[in-house]
């Protein structure tokens, strides 16, 4: 399997210019609350905790932020409300499009389309949500943007699990086939500061509980398992 920047970027990331890059996924929204993908949901109460001290992080930054970018969805905007930067919003960071599947909970999807939900554990990477898209479908539609950081200095985006996945497997030249289960926890600033020296990677665990979205890989990805074995992996939600 090629490294990502191959497939993502057509130049190597630019070292010279040393920078940070702050990256967050939304705060938990009510959508996460209840298991369901995708949406538009607004942030929980605990969302907008996560808001408030995530402002407060960016703005108290001995080097701050000049710009953060959001998606075109809700809960990324309200994410970003206490940030005082210039703010931008782009639609290549929205989240991953579930197309007839979105709003639904893994456990809708097993039970209505048991077909559709083994085929995407069988190849999460490639597979595409019906009217949707695939995870090689966001690394295509972010690559111009990713060739556009290279100017920017220290920004600050607020984005989604599976957006987020496919840029940090860019930055740090990782690997396609761990791709669509690199780990994005909630209320996680995750510090990327690019030098000639590489790109190192911090996280930082702001303590405002959330639900964790992280479906693992189940052991039976066959087509002909139960509804139990499909979801095996299914994480906690109300
Ligand atoms: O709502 C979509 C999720 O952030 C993507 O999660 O690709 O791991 O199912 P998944």
């Amino acid at each position: 399997m090629p490294p990502c920047s191959s497939e993502l970027l057509d130049n190597p990331i630019n070292r010279d210019k040393v920078r940070t890059i702050y990256l967050s996924r939304h705060g938990e929204s009510e959508n996460n609350l209840f298991g369901r993908i995708g949406g538009d949901a607004d942030l929980s109460s605990r969302g907008e905790q996560y808001a408030r001290a995530l402002g407060y992080y960016i703005n108290t930054l001995p080097q701050p932020c000049h710009k953060v970018i959001t998606s075109r969805l809700h809960r990324t905007q309200q994410t970003a409300q206490y940030v005082q930067a210039q703010k931008e919003i782009r639609h290549e960071i929205d989240e991953i499009n579930s197309g007839e599947h979105d709003n639904m909970t893994y456990e809708d999807i097993a039970a209505n389309f048991p077909v559709e939900f083994a085929l995407r554990d069988r190849d999460k990477l490639n597979y595409r949500y019906p009217k949707g898209e695939s995870y090689m479908d966001v690394v295509k539609r972010l690559k111009p943007m990713m060739a556009e950081l290279e100017l920017e200095d220290n920004i600050l985006i607020i984005s989604h699990q599976a957006t987020l996945r496919c840029m940090l497997t860019c930055l740090l030249e990782g690997n396609l086939a761990e791709l669509p289960y690199l780990k994005i926890p909630l209320h996680t600033i995750i510090k990327l500061t690019i030098s000639d020296a590489g790109v190192s990677m911090e996280y930082h665990r702001i303590p405002v509980e959330c639900v964790d979205t992280f479906r693992p890989k189940p052991e039976n990805c066959e087509i002909s398992r139960n509804l139990a074995a499909a979801c095996q992996t299914v994480p906690f939600h109300l």
